[in-house]
């Protein structure tokens, strides 16, 4: 079967999905994006995404490119077209087309276009070994809390990961604080048990995940902080993971040459990740 992507108005043939070499999300990476978990047949945190969009969207002063009546249909349709039960919808909305020029555009439309893919799920065994992590100095601009489509920075992050054959690269501020992933927030768990993951401000994206795992680590009864840990902290903690809309809670089992904990999967971790699931399994969903 194949894909069906949807571009500013019209459902297309993923191979025929295109934008305008004038769009400014090509030009200046002048847009913003979305990626929203589709579970067992439903969307997991669609409302919490739809409202971080419209943040992200409102930060750069981009017009909403349709109602979110009309946007949830069209998330809708775009899975049902491509029959995905478990996967990932991206979107993105840029400031529209226009004759290149740095400033706003007067009579630009915001240009929307989504696509859907399928996802596998990792084995137990992967989980359960357990990912490494690099650490790279974090470069990138003073506004990571919107989630724009200017990725260069973690796009090298990633590169430089897999060459040293990680997973991900966690970026390191100037303090020696670990801020996140390039494309997943970071969590320890330190050697008393205290889960901690960073406070959301300018310098991290506010991932919906990681929102969720805290509502989920405060149901759970885990003792739990949002603060700054420098990368020596991580590297002594008891246990380590990401987190993200496509990771879900996937363990941390090397940072750079530290292996953490006893090398395997920690229970803080593991027991998140299946609260997570059922969550997204449950309600987290929407039909
Ligand atoms: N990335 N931090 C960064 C820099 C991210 O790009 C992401 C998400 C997250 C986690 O956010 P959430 O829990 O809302 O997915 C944190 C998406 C998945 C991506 O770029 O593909």
């Amino acid at each position: 079967m194949s894909r069906i992507a949807y571009v500013n108005g019209r459902y297309v043939p993923h191979a025929d999905a295109a934008v305008h070499v004038e769009d400014r999300g090509y030009q200046f990476a002048d847009g913003v994006y979305e990626v929203v978990l589709v579970y067992d047949g439903a969307m997991v945190d669609e409302l919490p995404h739809l409202d971080r969009l419209d943040r992200s969207l409102g930060e750069l002063r981009i017009a909403q490119p349709m109602t979110r009546p009309a946007l949830r249909s069209v998330m809708r349709e775009l899975l049902r077209r491509n029959r995905i039960r478990t996967g990932l919808i991206y979107m993105q909305v840029t400031r529209g087309v226009a004759r290149r020029d740095h400033p706003f555009p007067k009579n630009a439309e915001p240009a929307l276009v989504m696509t859907a893919k399928r996802i596998a799920l990792p084995a137990a065994a992967a989980i359960e070994n357990g990912v490494k992590v690099i650490s790279i100095r974090d470069i990138r601009w003073e506004r990571c809390d919107i989630k724009t489509v200017a990725l260069l920075p973690n796009v090298l992050g990633k590169q430089q990961a897999r060459e040293a054959g990680a997973h991900e690269a966690w970026q390191v501020d100037d303090a020696g604080c670990v801020t996140e992933g390039t494309s997943t927030n970071a969590w320890i768990v330190t050697k008393d048990g205290e889960l901690i993951t960073r406070s959301a401000n300018q310098s991290i994206l506010n991932g919906i995940t990681r929102l969720s795992l805290l509502r989920l680590a405060e149901q759970e009864g885990l003792r739990f902080v949002e603060r700054s840990f420098t990368l020596e902290e991580a590297k002594q903690a008891r246990e380590a993971f990401i987190s993200s809309a496509t990771a879900f809670v996937t363990p941390v089992t090397q940072i750079d040459d530290a292996v953490i904990g006893n090398g395997k999967a920690g229970s803080v971790g593991l027991g998140l990740r299946r609260a997570y699931l059922d969550y997204a399994a449950g309600a987290g969903r929407t039909a």
